[in-house]
């Protein structure tokens, strides 16, 4: 079952660019046990009340390979998904999107990625899934799969929109201390 039964959860922090943990390759999931599913709990939960649409492990400080999203909004009802040890083993076509990040406060930019993928991965009880995902559930996945292996979107920018969003940063980190 690709999607949990929602639990009320903690807010976990949610770390921001430039730490350094976000740049951390995530470690597979060995056993999934009690712990992973309360961090696949907390971490719907820290997504829901951002709000976004997907989070990955390393966001939250844990260099685990566990993803979640959702993506349908809120008045249609919560729709919770958790992967574990998320592959994309499939992807064709291409799509430009403008994405944004919990982790990258105040940007967005249009990103191109596959515009069809399919992914396989565990569910929180330890069974393979896969989804053929495509449209918005497409770059979402790929976006938080990134994560995992210490990618940003904006790594996917050109260097010169890159450094144009580290000047605004800095100074916007210069405002507020
Ligand atoms: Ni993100």
């Amino acid at each position: 079952m690709l999607r949990p039964e929602l639990k009320n959860g903690n807010k976990l922090k949610i770390y921001t660019y430039p730490d350094p943990v976000l740049r951390k390759k995530a470690e597979p999931v060995k056993v999934i046990d009690e712990r992973i599913r309360r961090l696949a709990q907390d971490m719907l939960y820290t997504m829901y009340e951002a709000p976004g649409i997907g989070l990955a492990a390393n966001q939250v400080g844990e260099a685990s390979r566990i993803i979640v999203f959702d993506l349908r909004p809120k008045e249609n009802g919560r729709h919770p998904c958790a992967l574990i040890n998320p592959e994309i083993i499939d992807a064709e076509g291409e799509v430009t999107t403008e994405e944004a990040c919990l982790s990258v406060i105040d940007y967005c930019a249009d990103v191109k990625r596959k515009a069809r993928v399919r992914v396989k991965g565990l569910d929180l009880e330890g069974k393979e899934v896969s989804l053929d995902a495509e449209g918005l559930l497409a770059v979402c996945l790929q976006h938080e799969i990134d994560h995992l292996d210490g990618i940003l979107f904006i790594d996917h920018l050109s260097a010169l929109k890159r450094a144009l969003y580290k000047k605004r940063l800095k100074k916007k980190l210069k405002k507020s201390s």
